[in-house]
C-alpha cells in the first residue's frame, strides 16, 4: 500500500536542462582533469559579476539592525515591504502600476511556476517553441493539457504569430526572450494587447531580461502601451540585472484591470486573487533582502545595473563579432544577453554541445532542450567574464568548422 501519486508530475520529463547540461558537464571534468580547469560557462545564464557594494551593505546593516533590541522585526508582510512595492513601483513602472499591485518574491522561476493556480487547469495555454521549459512543465503538473505551441524559426524571424483562435487563454510571452534574444517591437507588443483584450486573454510577461534593452525605439514598461493594463501581468526579477541570482528577489506586477471569472459568472481581480493566494503559501521574503532590493532600486543601485548589464552586453557584442567572422547564423545579443546560433554543419544541438565542450571546453546550451524547433541551434549565454568569452570565442575560430 502507498499514498497515490499526483499523475499530472509523471507526465513532466524526469530532469531539467540545467541539471542535464550541469550533470554532463561534471562528468566531462572528471574525465578530462586537465581541460577542467579551463572550462568556460556560458551555459545557464548565471551572473558572474559580483553584487554592487550598496546593495551588499544595505543588507549588512538591516541585520545588525536585527541584532538589536530597538531594530528587531519577525515576519514580514508576505507581498512584501511597503516601502519595496512603492520603490519598484516609481522605479520600474513610473507609477503605471499602483504598489499594492506588486508582490515580491523569491524569483521569477517559482512566480511563473505559481500563477497557474490561480486559472482554471482547462484554459488553453499558448507558448512559444522555443520556450523557457518552466512555462511548460509547470503548466503540466497542473493538469493542463491544452498547451499550444507557437513555432518560432528563421522563416518568422523567431517571432511567435498571433493565434487565429478566439477562445479566452492565457498566452506566455518571454521579451527579450529567453533562449532566442529576439525582441519584440511595440508595434507587436501593440498587436499582442490587442488580441488579448479582444479575446479576454491574459499575457503573462516575463521580462526578466528587460534591463538589457538599448535600442530606444523598443519598450522597456510594457505598461505604457493602451491596453496593457487589461491583460498583463508582468514578470520580473533582479537577477538578471543586479547580480541577484544567488540572492532570490523577484516580484509579480498585475495590470489593474486583469480579470477571471469564475463559473457563476462572477468576475474577480486577479490581483485580489494572488493577494489571498500568498497569504496562505508565503511569508514574504526576508527583511536583509528586502533592503538590499530597496537599495537596488536606489539611484546608486540602478547605476550599478546599468554598468552591469552594460558589461554583459559588451560580451554579447564579442560573441556576436565573432559568429560574424565565422559566418554563422545567429541573431538575439543586442538588446540581450543571448545569442541564438545555427549549428554548423547540420549537427543536432546535443551533438554541437558534445563537440563544442569537448573541442573547446565550453558550455553551451543545446537549443534542442527549450523545444523541437530549438533543435539544430544552441545558445551562448553573455553572463561570463569578459576574458573567458574573448578565449571562448578564440577557441571557436579556431574549429575547422
Ligand atoms: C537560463 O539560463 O535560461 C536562465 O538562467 C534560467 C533561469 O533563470 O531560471
Amino acid at each position: 500500500m502507498a499514498v497515490g501519486a499526483n499523475e499530472n508530475i509523471s507526465k513532466i520529463p524526469p530532469s531539467y536542462l540545467f541539471r542535464d547540461i550541469g550533470n554532463k558537464v561534471l562528468e566531462f571534468t572528471k574525465n578530462n582533469p586537465d581541460k577542467a580547469a579551463n572550462l568556460i560557462r556560458l551555459g545557464i545564464g548565471d551572473a558572474t559579476l559580483p553584487l554592487a557594494s550598496c546593495i551588499v551593505e544595505a543588507g549588512k546593516a538591516l541585520l545588525d539592525e536585527m541584532s538589536t533590541e530597538e531594530g528587531f522585526a519577525g515576519y514580514v508582510d508576505e507581498a512584501g515591504i511597503s516601502d519595496v512595492r512603492q520603490a519598484v513601483s516609481e522605479t520600474i513602472y513610473n507609477g503605471k502600476v499602483a504598489a499594492d499591485h506588486i508582490f515580491i518574491s523569491t524569483g521569477s522561476k517559482e512566480d511563473s511556476g505559481s500563477i497557474g493556480d490561480v486559472f482554471s487547469t482547462d484554459t488553453p495555454v499558448y507558448v512559444t517553441d522555443p520556450v523557457y521549459p518552466v512555462y511548460v512543465n509547470t503548466n503540466i503538473m497542473y493538469g493542463r493539457s491544452n498547451i499550444r505551441l507557437m513555432e518560432c524559426n528563421a522563416e518568422n524571424n523567431f517571432m511567435p504569430a498571433i493565434p487565429e483562435s478566439t477562445e479566452s487563454s492565457l498566452i506566455w510571452l518571454c521579451n527579450p526572450n529567453n533562449p532566442t534574444g529576439q525582441t519584440m517591437t511595440t508595434a507587436e507588443l501593440t498587436a499582442w494587447i490587442d488580441y488579448a483584450n479582444k479575446t479576454g486573454s491574459i499575457i503573462l510577461y516575463d521580462a526578466a531580461y528587460k534591463s538589457y534593452i538599448r535600442d530606444p525605439e523598443l519598450t522597456t514598461n510594457i505598461f505604457d502601451i493602451d491596453g496593457a493594463q487589461d491583460c498583463v501581468i508582468e514578470f520580473q526579477s533582479f537577477s538578471k540585472s543586479h547580480s541577484f541570482t544567488g540572492v532570490r528577489v523577484a516580484w509579480v506586477a498585475f495590470g489593474d484591470g486583469v480579470k477571471i471569472i469564475n463559473s457563476k459568472g462572477e468576475e474577480s481581480k486577479v490581483r485580489d486573487i494572488w493577494n489571498g493566494r500568498q497569504a496562505y503559501r508565503t511569508n514574504g521574503v526576508s527583511r536583509p533582502l528586502q533592503a538590499m532590493a530597496l537599495k537596488a532600486l536606489s539611484e546608486e543601485g540602478m547605476k550599478s545595473s546599468r554598468e552591469q548589464t552594460d558589461y554583459y552586453l559588451e560580451n554579447a557584442k564579442i560573441i556576436r563579432e565573432g559568429f560574424t567572422k565565422l559566418g554563422m547564423d545567429y541573431i538575439g545579443g543586442d538588446n540581450s544577453p543571448y545569442i541564438w546560433v545555427k549549428t554548423p554543419k547540420g549537427m543536432s544541438s546535443w551533438e554541437w554541445f558534445d563537440y563544442l565542450l569537448e573541442n573547446c571546453a565550453v558550455v553551451c546550451t543545446p537549443g534542442a532542450g527549450f523545444g523541437g524547433c530549438g533543435e539544430g541551434y544552441f545558445r551562448l549565454s553573455a553572463f561570463g567574464k569578459k576574458e573567458n568569452v574573448i578565449e571562448a570565442m578564440n577557441r571557436i575560430s579556431g574549429l575547422s568548422l
